[in-house]
């Protein structure tokens, strides 16, 4: 018999070595997240995924299940700490859903829509962070990162190709790109590359499609992204 824990007051199996993130997405109970991804280890950067655990806070991406625990996640604490760490990557960037290109399949956007951020709470950085069109199939708006890494993961660790990387701490810092002139059309990136479809917001966008799925039809415009990432075809992407 498989070891379990409590998620809410309800039991979730698990296998040794799982985190508590990974065996509640397999008993099909969603934790919200952005930075982690299944093809990749825990990153443990954007802190959504956060759980209490007998008192303390922990990243469930990165924390492995223990017998016996009671983890509390869909709470009004847990999803009010959530909401405020939503509001703290809004005011970081510059996040213009109305005239995005990604609005609907973005899951900054759909996190906030599910935890029902109303407002920005804090003031507004409103970082300058120029967008680079110079290759021919894909733009960068980095205004919308958020530091997942997720496009520095990939074309690193799957794509061999190193394009991405972040520089400089704190408020400072920013995705670059590893060219000399720091423009990706003086890279190798390719359209293709497992780091040009992973952006879980709007900065690695793919020119003239981006209004091929009128907005009001996108994924999260469908269904809030506590479904759609439980469905299995998400299993790779959410
Ligand atoms: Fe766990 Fe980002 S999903 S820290």
């Amino acid at each position: 018999m498989s070891a379990t824990f409590l998620l809410d007051g309800q039991p979730v199996s698990f296998e040794p070595g799982q985190t508590i993130l990974e065996a509640a997405r397999a008993a099909g109970r969603y934790i919200p997240h952005l930075c982690w991804h299944p093809d990749f280890p825990p990153h443990g950067s954007c802190k959504l995924c956060i759980v209490k655990v007998a008192g303390r806070h922990v990243s469930s991406c990165a924390m492995p299940a223990k017998e016996g625990w009671e983890v509390e996640s869909d709470t009004p604490e847990m999803n009010g700490e959530r909401r405020a760490l939503l509001q703290m990557l809004f005011v970081e960037g510059n996040h213009f859903c109305p005239s995005c290109e990604k609005s609907g399949n973005c899951q900054l956007q759909a996190l906030a829509y599910d935890l029902e951020m109303m407002t920005p709470r804090f003031n507004h950085f409103f970082p300058d962070r120029p967008v680079d069109a110079s290759h021919p199939d894909v733009l960068l708006d980095f205004n919308r990162c958020i530091y997942c890494e997720l496009c520095v993961r990939a074309s690193r660790d799957k794509d061999g190709k190193g394009i991405f990387a972040l520089t400089n701490r704190g408020i400072h810092k920013h995705l670059v790109v590893n060219a000399e002139s720091g423009r990706l059309a003086d890279t190798d990136f390719s359209a293709d590359d497992m780091a040009a479809n992973i952006c879980p917001v709007g900065v690695i966008l793919h020119k003239r499609v981006g209004f091929a799925v009128p907005i009001g039809q996108r994924t999260y415009d469908e269904a809030p992204i506590h479904l759609v990432a439980m469905r299995p075809e998400a299993a790779g992407d959410d």
